[in-house]
């Protein structure tokens, strides 16, 4: 079973009276527990709607999407929430971190409950991105590397099972980039299955498979050798049995 999945998925942005902008053109795509994909394309390719829809921070317009064979395609706002929650990291591009809160605060934030254990795990996760030293520093007091590494850190707090990262090593020199590389494949051997938009030919070294996007369009998106045509029962049984 996939740890995530799309099936024909389109989504197109109203055009503003012109026509609409088709953003995702149905792709199928798919990833396996413990598998490292990254997915790279031109500006404006689709790349952020993809991470967007796979990460349940958007919905389709037409398709399938499930998340450990459970179909997640429409859900309500609670049930987005949990499953984001239990299921899904995401690093932001520009972050997203909390100017009031401290580097270790900003980390533990997606912890509901035990804030005690929460804060000595988002301690451990900054210790070995290298910021042991940083940890009650707010991001206005942390370079842009040191801020991308907060944001994986707290992608990881929860260990979701499927991880999101939008240009992960965008703002890091080489050094740093391998050391946050060799973090997702250290997360990946624990299974979680991750998805890495990227321009960096670093990031697609450390990939098992490299997909492209072209106006909406993946090449590639599904397993060598293991293309489901969108209509088979595997995913309507899975829903049907509620295995979430
Ligand atoms: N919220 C939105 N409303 C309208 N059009 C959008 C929106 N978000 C993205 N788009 C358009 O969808 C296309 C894909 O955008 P995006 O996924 O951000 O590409 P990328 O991340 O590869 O640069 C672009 O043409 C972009 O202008
Ligand atoms: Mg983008």
């Amino acid at each position: 079973m996939y740890s995530v999945e799309l099936r024909g998925v389109t989504k197109r942005y109203p055009g503003g009276g012109a026509e609409p902008v088709v953003a995702l053109d149905d792709v199928g795509f798919a990833v396996e527990p413990g598998e490292f994909v990254a997915v790279v394309g031109p500006s404006g390719s689709g790349k952020s709607t993809l991470l967007n829809v796979l990460g349940l921070l958007d919905d389709p317009t037409a398709g399938q999407r499930l998340l450990d064979g459970t179909d997640v395609t429409d859900l309500s706002v609670a049930e987005r929430t949990a499953a984001r929650k239990r299921s899904i990291g995401f690093v932001f591009q520009d972050f997203h971190l909390l100017p009031t809160l401290t580097a270790v605060e900003n980390v533990a934030l997606p912890t509901a409950f035990d804030p005690g254990d929460a804060s000595d795990r988002a301690a451990d996760l900054l210790t070995r991105f290298g910021l042991g030293d940083r940890l009650d520093h707010e991001p206005s007091e942390l370079s842009g590397g040191q801020k991308q590494r907060v944001a994986i850190a707290r992608s990881l707090i929860n260990e979701p099972a499927v991880l999101l990262a939008d240009e992960p090593t965008g703002n890091l020199d080489t050094e740093t980039g391998e050391s946050i590389l060799a973090e997702f494949e250290r997360v990946k051997e624990e299974g979680v299955a991750v998805v890495a938009v990227t321009h960096d030919p670093l990031v697609k070294e450390y990939a098992d498979r490299v997909v492209e996007l072209t106006d909406g369009v993946l090449v590639g998106g599904v397993p060598a050798g293991d293309e489901t045509p969108p209509e088979t029962a595997r995913g309507a049984e899975a829903a049907a049995a509620g295995d979430r």
